[in-house]
């Protein structure tokens, strides 16, 4: 049947993201995640927030830069994004996810330059990468119910993000868009950051619904 790996990926995410075991369940679901998330038509989402990283990361650096930049593919997962980010013109991408076999499948693809094992939580930070190490970063998929909390991981991302680096990432349409807004103010009020675009969009179909989500560019002040 042709939407089997998406029914099989599916079925008990939402029990698995309620109850906290997220990790778990990509560990378990590895080796059909990215054919089910191709049926979802979520490779959409991963193109077009890689061409929008290229795009603003053109503007910053200059457009013959784009091959030399250093970008982070944060919760990377089995390779999706970093397919995406090789297709608009990265060739220097590295990835880090906190789940092994996701991170197994991604070995396979071979379009990281290197990959980590790290998670980002209220006690634990991506110790694997010092500061400002990256010129761009993007991160698909991760700011959702169960996932990266948007307060962990802010500070994290602008923390590896070098002066004038770029971010690009999607927040899930089931987190109350005003609560996440409200939550980038200390960033823009300490100028540690600047709000470059914010557009909602199709994210992804489920088992029996469409997602939406809203992708953000920011840059590093
Ligand atoms: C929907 S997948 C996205 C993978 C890839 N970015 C993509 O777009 O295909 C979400 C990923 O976030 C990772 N993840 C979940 N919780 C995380 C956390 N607290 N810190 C870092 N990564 C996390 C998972 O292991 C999983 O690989």
């Amino acid at each position: 049947m042709a939407t089997e790996a998406k029914d099989k990926f599916f079925s008990g995410y939402e029990e698995a993201r309620q109850a906290g075991k997220i990790i778990d369940y990509y560990n378990d679901k590895a080796s059909v995640y990215n054919e089910a998330l191709e049926q979802a038509g979520y490779t959409d989402t991963t193109l077009f927030c890689s061409n929008l990283l290229k795009e603003y990361l053109s503007a910053e650096r200059g457009e013959n830069k784009i091959a030399q930049l250093e970008i982070l593919d944060l919760g990377c997962g089995s390779g999706l994004t970093g397919v995406a980010l090789q297709k608009v013109g990265f060739k220097l991408v590295d990835g880090v996810d906190p789940a092994d076999k996701m991170l197994q499948v991604a070995r396979e693809k071979s379009v990281y330059r290197n990959l980590s094992n790290g998670i980002i939580t209220d006690t634990e930070k991506l110790s694997c990468f010092q500061d400002e190490l990256y010129d761009g970063l993007l991160c698909g998929g991760c700011f959702t119910v169960g996932h990266i909390k948007f307060n962990n991981g802010m500070p994290e991302v602008l923390r590896v993000l070098r002066k004038g680096g770029v971010a690009v990432y999607t927040i899930s349409s089931k987190m109350d868009s005003a609560v996440i807004l409200n939550e980038h103010m200390p960033f823009f009020l300490r100028k540690q950051c600047e709000m470059l675009r914010v557009e909602k969009r199709f994210y992804y179909s489920g088992s029996n619904d469409k997602s939406y989500c809203d992708v953000y560019v920011i840059k590093k002040l």
